[in-house]
C-alpha cells in the first residue's frame, strides 16, 4: 500500500538542541500509528513539523507519493493534514458552529448563510457523536467536548490524515474510550490517523503500527501486537527499567495536615482529611467529583465558607495562595496552562519564582540561584538543555517537572499534587514516584490526585475516594475505587 505521508530523513536543529535528527516515517491510510518516546524525544517537534508549524532544517516530505513541502498550516490543510492541538485552537466566545467554520464561512451573496452554517455544523457533530448542539457555547464544553469539535474541524477540512498529540492525557476513562471509537470509525473511512500518548497500554491496543523515538532519532517502528509494553518501554528509554513503583516507605505517627469541617458552599456536606508526617494518601474520583476544587480551597485558591486547618498541630488561617505557602502546603497544579509557569521566563527564573526571597540578600545571589536549581534539574531529570532559554521551549513532560521544582523548592511540609504524572514517560514517571516516596521517606506529608488506579495503588499508603464533593470511603482495590466513585452498590460475594 502506499503511504498517504511520508519523511526520510527529517532533521530539526533549534538553536540549543538537534530535536530530530534524521527520521523516517510513513504513514498508511486508514491505520492509526502511535509515536512513542520520552519527554523531549521530539514527538511534538515531528507533528508540527507534519502540519506546516516549523519547517524542517533538513529531509524530504513525500504525500501521496509526491515529494512536497508543507510550507505553514494552512498548506498542510489544503493537503488533508490536520493537527489537534493539545492546547486547543478554539474560540471560548463563539458557538460551536462558528468555530467549525472560522476561516472558511459558508456565505451566500456576501453574507453568512446561517441555515447552510448550521446544517453542515450538525452533520459534523452527528459524525463525531457530539452529545451538545451546534449553538451551543464552545467557552460552556469539556475538554472532551473541545476536542471533538476539533475534530469535527478536521473532518470540515476532508483531513486524511489527523494529528493528535495526546490527546487522552486530559481524559477520563470514559471520554477516552469514546474517542478510541471514533478513532475506528475515522479509520474505517480510510483517514490515517498520528496518536501521541504515554501510555503504553492504550497505544499497544488502539494503534495498528508504533514508533519509538528516543532523543530525535527513530528506533524503530513494528506493528503493535509485534512488542510488550515492557519492551516498548525498553526501547524508549534504551535501558532496563526497575519495578515502576518504588518500596513504599513507613509513615510516623504524627498528623501534619488536618482538615475539619472544610466547605466551598453552605449547602455541601463538610470535608475531612488527616495526613500523617511521611505518608501518601491519594485521592480518587471521577473527572468532575470535586477533587481539584478541595485541594484548591486547601491552599487558598478558591473560596471557602467554613472549616478549620492545622499544620503541625497548629491552627491556620488560609485566605490566599501565599498564607498557604508561608505556612508550609505547596500545590502542583494540574492544568497545564495554569500550572504557574511563567512560559516566557527560563528555568531558573521558573523554579525560584514561588521561592525569591530565600535567594535575596537583598539582591538575588545569582550563583546560589543557580546551584539549587542545578540540583533540582539533576534530582528530576528535568532536560531542558540551556537553564537560561524560555521554558516555552521544554516539551510538555518537562514543563511539568520544572513546576513541581518550583514547588519543591518552597521546602514544603506538605504537598498536594495534581495529576503529576500527567503527560509524563514511563521512565520520568518511575522518578517521579520514588522522588514523591523519597519526599515521604523524609517526613513530608503528600496528597496525590490522580485519575489512574493503578498509579494511586502502587504509590499511596491510603486511598480516599470522593463523589460529588465529598469523601465517600476508602479503598484497597481499582474495583473500590470505580464502584466508590461511580456510587454502584459493592458486588455481594457468596
Ligand atoms: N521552539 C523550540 N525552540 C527550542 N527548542 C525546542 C523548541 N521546541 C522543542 N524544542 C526542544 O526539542 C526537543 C524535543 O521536544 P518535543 O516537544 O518535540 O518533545 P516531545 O517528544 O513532544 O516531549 P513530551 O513528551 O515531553 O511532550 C526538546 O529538547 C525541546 O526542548
Ligand atoms: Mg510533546
Amino acid at each position: 500500500m502506499q503511504p498517504i505521508l511520508e519523511v526520510r530523513g527529517l532533521t530539526k536543529t533549534f538553536p540549543a538542541v538537534k530535536a530530530l535528527d534524521g527520521v523516517d516515517l510513513s504513514v498508511l491510510p486508514g491505520e492509526v500509528h502511535g509515536i512513542v518516546g520520552e519527554n523531549g524525544a521530539g514527538k511534538s517537534t515531528l507533528m508540527k513539523i507534519l502540519s506546516g508549524i516549523y519547517p524542517p532544517s533538513s529531509g524530504e516530505l513525500f504525500f501521496e507519493g509526491a515529494p512536497t513541502a508543507i510550507r505553514n498550516p494552512a498548506a498542510a490543510i489544503r493537503m488533508g493534514i490536520a493537527m489537534i492541538h493539545q492546547e486547543l485552537n478554539l474560540v471560548d466566545e463563539l458557538s460551536v458552529a462558528d468555530n467549525l467554520f472560522l476561516g472558511q464561512e459558508r456565505t451566500k451573496a456576501g453574507r453568512i448563510d446561517r441555515g447552510r452554517t448550521r446544517l453542515e455544523a450538525d452533520d459534523l457533530l452527528a459524525q463525531v457523536k457530539a452529545g451538545f448542539p451546534s449553538e451551543a457555547r464552545v467557552g460552556d464544553l469539556s475538554i472532551a467536548g473541545k476536542q471533538l469539535v476539533e475534530i469535527a474541524k478536521a473532518l470540515s477540512y476532508k483531513a486524511k490524515v489527523i494529528i493528535m498529540d495526546e490527546p487522552t492525557a486530559v481524559l477520563s476513562e470514559a471520554e477516552s474510550s469514546a474517542l478510541f471509537s471514533l478513532m475506528s470509525r475515522l479509520k474505517q473511512d480510510g483517514v490515517a490517523i498520528l496518536f501521541i500518548s504515554h501510555h503504553l497500554r492504550e497505544v499497544r491496543e488502539h494503534c495498528d503500527r508504533i514508533t519509538v523515538l528516543r532523543d530525535g532519532r527513530l528506533v524503530a517502528t513494528f506493528h503493535a501486537d509485534a512488542a510488550t509494553e515492557g519492551a516498548i518501554a525498553r526501547m524508549m528509554v534504551g535501558r532496563e527499567l526497575a519495578d515502576l513503583f518504588p518500596p513504599k516507605s513507613v509513615p510516623s505517627a504524627g498528623t501534619v495536615l488536618k482538615v475539619t469541617g472544610l466547605r466551598l458552599v453552605r449547602s455541601a456536606p463538610p470535608f475531612d482529611l488527616e495526613i500523617r508526617a511521611g505518608e501518601i494518601v491519594g485521592l480518587a474520583g471521577l473527572v468532575g467529583s470535586g477533587r481539584t476544587e478541595v485541594a484548591e480551597a486547601i491552599v487558598g485558591l478558591r473560596p471557602k465558607v467554613g472549616g478549620e486547618i492545622e499544620v503541625g498541630g497548629q491552627a491556620v488561617s488560609i485566605r490566599r495562595p501565599i498564607d498557604a505557602m508561608r505556612c508550609g502546603l505547596a500545590y502542583v497544579s494540574e492544568d497545564r496552562k495554569e500550572r504557574g509557569l511563567v512560559l516566557g521566563m527560563d528555568t531558573v527564573q521558573n523554579v525560584t519564582l514561588a521561592n525569591l526571597r530565600r535567594y535575596a540578600h537583598p539582591v538575588v545571589r545569582k550563583k546560589e540561584e543557580s546551584a539549587a536549581v542545578a540540583a533540582w534539574v539533576e534530582k528530576l531529570d528535568i532536560r531542558a538543555g540551556d537553564l537560561h532559554s524560555p521554558t516555552l521551549y521544554l516539551s510538555g513532560g518537562n514543563q511539568q517537572k520544572v513546576a513541581v521544582a518550583k514547588w519543591l523548592d518552597t521546602r514544603p511540609k506538605v504537598l498536594l499534587l495534581d495529576e503529576p504524572t500527567r503527560g509524563i514517560d514511563i521512565g520520568a514517571k518511575r522518578e517521579m514516584y520514588e522522588l514523591i516516596q523519597n519526599l515521604a521517606a523524609d517526613g513530608m506529608a503528600c496528597l496525590v490526585i490522580s485519575s489512574e488506579m493503578p498509579e494511586l495503588l502502587g504509590l499511596c499508603h491510603r486511598i480516599l475516594v470522593m463523589r460529588s464533593g465529598q469523601i465517600v470511603g476508602t479503598a484497597t482495590t481499582e474495583e473500590e475505587i470505580m464502584r466508590l466513585a461511580a456510587g454502584l452498590e459493592p458486588l455481594l460475594v457468596d
